[in-house]
Parts: C-alpha cells; structure tokens; sequence
C-alpha cells in the first residue's frame, strides 16, 4: 500500500512540475512515506532523518508522509524540528500545495484531512514501480481492530471504491501493455461498494467475488489480489479462481496465531477451525493455489502450549511462504494495555522456531516444482548479464533463468531445474 501511495505522490509532484531525483543529496526537498504498524518501522523514520540532515550541504525541505504522519501529527515538529511539514494518510494527493506552503514561508505545515472527492487513483506511467505490473486499489482502511494492528487508527474505516472507477482503472493499464493487476487493500475481501454498480452483470455470493470476475472479463493477462481477511473470506473465491485462468492462484491469508486463546485476545474473530475450513476449500481446489499468511509470535500471554498450536497450525496449512513477525507493542492499540510478558529472548527462540518449521515445509513444496512447467512474467533484469532474468509465477513464486533482455514483460514457460528455499531456477521451454 505505501509503494502504491508513494507511485501516486510521485505522479502528482511530477504533474505540478517538480523533477524527482532518487539521489538524495541533490534534492531540494525529501519526502518519508512512513509505516508505523511495528515499532521498527517507526524508529526508521527519526535514523533516515538523521541521515539526511548529515548528508545536507544546504537546507533541504523534509516532508512526512503516510502512518507515523497521520498517528503523530503535530508532535513531530517537536519530536524533529527538521520536519517541514506533515502529511497524512489521506491528504498525499495535497503534497504539492504542502510543499508550496513551505516554499511560500509557512513554518511547520501540517494537513491530516480526508481525500478529495476526485482523488485520482491513478499512476503515470514514468512513476510506476514496474512497467509490467500495477498496483490498484480497490478498497482503503480496516475496521476490524484486531487488538495488537494500528491499522485501523492510521488508514481509518474502509471505503471501497466504486466498481466503475476500478474497472476503468485496469482497462486503461490494459491498453497501457500491463500484465498483472494486484487488487489491493488492507482486507480486499471485504470491498463493499455503496452500490452494485458495474458489477450487475457479475456472478458471485460476495461484492468481492462479483469484483474478481468483472476484472477477470476485462481480459488483462494476470490478476493478483492481497491481503484477504480470514473472516471475509468466502469459498466463492475460490470457484472465481478456477472459473477465470487470469486470476492468479496464490491467497495471502494471514492467520496470526494457532492458538485459539490468543485469537481470542488478538480480537481476530476466526478460530483457528474456521480458518482451517477455508484452508482445506483452498487445497482442494481443481487449481494447485499456493497459500502464504502472516503470524505473529510472542503476543502478550502466549504461553509455550499457545507457541506449539502456532507450530501445528503451520504443519497443517503447508504454507507456500510466510511472514513472522514479534509481536510489538503500539501505543494507542487495546492490546498496549497487556503485558507485554513474553520476553525477548524467547519471541527471539520461537521466531527462529517457527522460521525453522516452515523453512523445512517450503524447502519440500519449492522440490515439488522441480522439471515442471510453469508461466513466469518476466519482470527485471536479476543480474550484471543480460541474459539473467527473473520473474514471478502465477502462485507468486520467483524464478531466474536465462533469455534475452527483449523478453522482459512476456509471459514465457520456464521448466523448474532448481529449488532453493525462496526460489526456483529453470530454463526458458
Ligand atoms: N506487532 C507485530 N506484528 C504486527 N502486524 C501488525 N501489527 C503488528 C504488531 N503490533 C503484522 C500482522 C499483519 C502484518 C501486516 O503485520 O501479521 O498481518
Ligand atoms: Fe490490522 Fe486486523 Fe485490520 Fe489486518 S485486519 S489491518 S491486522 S486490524
């Protein structure tokens, strides 16, 4: 979501004539799109000011942006006076007029406001973080306040966004040479729009199976959508993916914890039955779907017997990947007021615990792609030698082999001839 945010602050300075420049010590004016959803991320943001100010020959105009912008507010022009001004979630489309204040003499600008009714969702094209590949958001903020997520308090209530506006929105990237769309929010499967519209003609027990076919009809080659809610999570999804090829089979369901007890204190509103369930609907579907989730160890008062549900859950749902994360305290959230009692050295043992398990489970489903075929948009150049290319596959899964640099952007058959951990090898069929 932040790369997507950071594409249309881009586009936007481009069209009121800024020149952007990835070399930070000849910028006039520097700008930190901020995440705050665990506490690492947050401490980047005062390092990465730092940095620049040592780096500045001349005074250079900082601009905050995103999460930690819209949760501190104002008090980041004490917590680093060398912050010029402060933008929040919502208001990046009003990054140049910030900007313009600051230049105008305007000390310590500060805008946390909603979006303009006619944001423009779109990216230019010299912005886009590939040329292949675009991100396209169908559906901002979370009402689910899952106790430990600051989420909900940076990006506020979902809206989702009108299915006309989306569909519009793909058949121009369509037109542009883009390959694969990534629907994206903090839970897509929740998207409910005001009104059906655009959507009458589409199949599908929710809005968003609905969605996922009328972006399947607009023939686009690939369609990737994350992240999904648990709750939310209908099998009709499943039947759009094996009714539409162009939907990728790859589900990032992020599950948090095996144990029920900690679900229940994470408020996530699944067990882990329930999640189970649609694990299983996953696996048995006609399509091989690869599945990746997130957890978090160490939440206030995971005992080992809890710890050891999270390693079962992991066996069980064979996990194509994963991200774990240690649970981190974030000021604001219900959970900040629980012990945080489990203690580093052990979130440090079951992190390295958990890693190991599903390193061992995805050491053997990234073997089983081995001398098998699979289609793999080539996205970039992975090496010095341009013949070495890299790409993903429709379950979301990075494959090198060697072809010519003209093929970039092509979705080609390459045969798995290696497997390591995170990747798979092969040649071009
Ligand atoms: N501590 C650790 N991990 C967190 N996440 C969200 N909030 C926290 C927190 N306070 C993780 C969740 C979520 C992912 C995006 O970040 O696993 O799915
Ligand atoms: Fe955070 Fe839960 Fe919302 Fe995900 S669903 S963004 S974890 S509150």
């Amino acid at each position: 979501m932040n790369v997507s945010d950071s594409e249309r602050v881009a586009t936007v300075l481009e069209s009121t004539d800024f020149e952007l420049t990835p070399d930070e010590d000849s910028a006039d004016i520097v700008l930190f799109n901020t995440c705050s959803v665990r506490e690492k991320a947050e401490h980047k943001l005062y390092t990465r000011i730092g940095q620049v100010r040592k780096l500045q020959s001349k005074k250079k105009i900082i601009g905050v942006l995103g999460c930690v912008a819209q949760l501190e507010g104002e008090t980041l022009f004490d917590k680093s006076p060398a912050i010029d001004f402060v933008l929040g979630t919502k208001a990046v489309g009003r990054v140049s007029k910030a900007i313009e204040s600051v230049l105008e003499g305007q000390n310590k600008f500060c805008d946390l406001g909603e979006r303009e009714p006619n944001y423009d969702w779109s990216v230019a094209e010299t912005q886009k973080h590939s040329s292949f590949i675009s991100f396209v958001p169908v559906i901002e903020g979370c009402n689910k306040f899952c106790t430990y997520c600051i989420v909900p308090f940076s990006r506020g209530r979902e809206k989702s966004l009108a299915a006309p506006e989306i569909i519009r929105h793909v058949l121009k990237l369509c037109k542009q040479g883009v390959k694969e769309v990534h629907l994206i929010g903090q839970n897509v499967n929740s998207y409910r729009p005001k009104t059906i519209e655009g959507l009458e003609k589409f199949r599908g027990a929710t809005p968003f199976s609905k969605l996922l076919r009328a972006v399947a009809a607009t023939g686009i080659a690939r369609i990737k959508f994350t992240t999904s809610f648990p709750r939310d999570f209908h099998p009709d999804i499943i039947e759009a993916i094996n009714e539409n090829e162009n939907l990728c089979n790859w589900v990032h369901l992020p599950v948090q914890s095996g144990s029920n007890k900690i679900l229940r204190l994470m408020r996530r509103g699944h067990t882990i039955e329930n999640y189970f369930e649609r694990i299983d609907k996953i696996k048995s579907s006609v399509r091989k779907i690869s599945l990746t989730t997130d957890i978090i160890i160490g939440f206030p008062n995971e005992t080992e017997a809890d710890f050891g549900d999270s390693l079962k859950m992991v066996d069980y749902c064979q996990f194509d990947s994963s991200y774990i994360f240690k649970y981190s305290p974030r000021m604001g959230t219900p959970s900040y007021q629980l012990e945080d009692n489990v203690s580093a050295e052990e979130k440090k043992q079951r992190f390295i615990e958990l890693e190991k398990r599903q390193k061992f489970n995805q050491h053997r489903i990234y073997e089983s792609y081995l001398h098998k075929s699979v289609q793999v948009l080539i996205e970039n150049k992975s090496g010095k030698n341009n013949f070495d290319l890299s790409g993903r596959t429709s379950c979301h899964k990075v494959v090198h082999f060697k072809g010519s640099a003209n093929l970039l952007g092509k979705i080609v058959n390459v045969q798995i001839t290696e497997s390591k951990s995170n990747t798979l090898y092969g040649k071009i069929l």
